[in-house]
C-alpha cells in the first residue's frame, strides 16, 4: 500500500470540551479520509504515481484531466491530514511572535484576518476550503472547492478550515458560521501555522 493515513495529532474525543464531537472523528477521519487513502491506492495500483510522494501526485494530476479522480482523492487525503493538525485542544486565540507580525504586516491586524478568514470560508459555495496562505512571501486568505488546494496552484499552506458540510454537520447541522467561529475561537493551532511559516 503506497499511501497511509497519519495518525490523528490528537485522541478521538479530545476535541469534546471545544466544540467538536468524538463522533465526528468517527465519520470525518475514520470514514470520511479513510475513503479518501483507499481510493487514491485503487486508482494508483500498480502505476508509477504510487511511487511518488502525496505531493508529487498532488502536482501531477492537477495538471492532467485523465487524472481527475486521482487528484481529488490525493489532494482530499492531503487536505485532511493538514486539516488535522491545524486544530489543537485549547487552541484558537491569537498566534505570537513572526507569525503574529506577519498578519498585522499583511492584513492590517489581526482582526482583519479574522474577518477575511471567516468570509472565505462562509462564503465557499458548496464543499470546499478556506485557507491562510503565503503566497510568494505575502500572507493572503484564499478558498478553495471541493478538493482543491494550495498546493495544487504553487503556494505554501499555513492553516486551513474544512467546510465540506461533513466537517460540521453532527456538530453544528447546517451552521456553518458557528462552526467557523468555534474554529477561530477554541481550535486553531498557531503552533502549526507558525512552524509552515518558518519551513
Ligand atoms: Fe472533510
Amino acid at each position: 500500500m503506497a499511501f497511509t493515513q497519519p495518525a490523528l495529532p490528537f485522541p478521538m474525543d479530545a476535541l469534546e470540551p471545544y466544540g467538536m464531537k468524538t463522533e465526528t472523528f468517527e465519520y470525518h477521519y475514520g470514514k470520511h479520509h479513510k475513503a479518501y487513502v483507499d481510493n487514491l491506492n485503487k486508482l494508483t495500483e500498480g502505476k508509477d504515481l504510487a511511487s511518488k510522494s502525496l505531493e508529487e501526485v498532488i502536482q501531477i494530476s492537477f495538471k492532467d484531466p485523465s487524472l481527475t479522480g486521482v487528484f481529488n482523492n490525493a489532494a482530499q487525503v492531503w487536505n485532511h491530514t493538514f486539516f488535522w493538525n491545524s486544530l489543537k485542544p485549547g487552541g484558537g486565540g491569537a498566534p505570537t511572535g513572526e507569525l503574529a507580525d506577519r498578519i498585522a504586516k499583511d492584513f492590517g491586524s489581526f482582526d482583519q484576518f479574522k474577518e477575511e478568514f471567516s468570509n472565505a470560508a462562509a462564503t465557499q459555495f458548496g464543499s470546499g476550503w478556506a485557507w491562510l496562505v503565503d503566497d510568494g512571501g505575502k500572507l493572503s486568505v484564499m478558498k478553495t472547492p471541493n478538493a482543491e488546494n494550495p498546493l495544487a496552484h504553487g503556494k505554501k499552506a499555513l492553516l486551513t478550515l474544512d467546510v465540506w458540510e461533513h466537517a460540521y454537520y453532527i456538530d453544528y447541522r447546517n451552521a456553518r458560521p458557528a462552526f467557523i467561529k468555534n474554529f477561530l475561537d477554541n481550535l486553531v493551532n498557531w503552533d502549526f501555522a507558525a512552524a509552515n511559516l518558518a519551513s
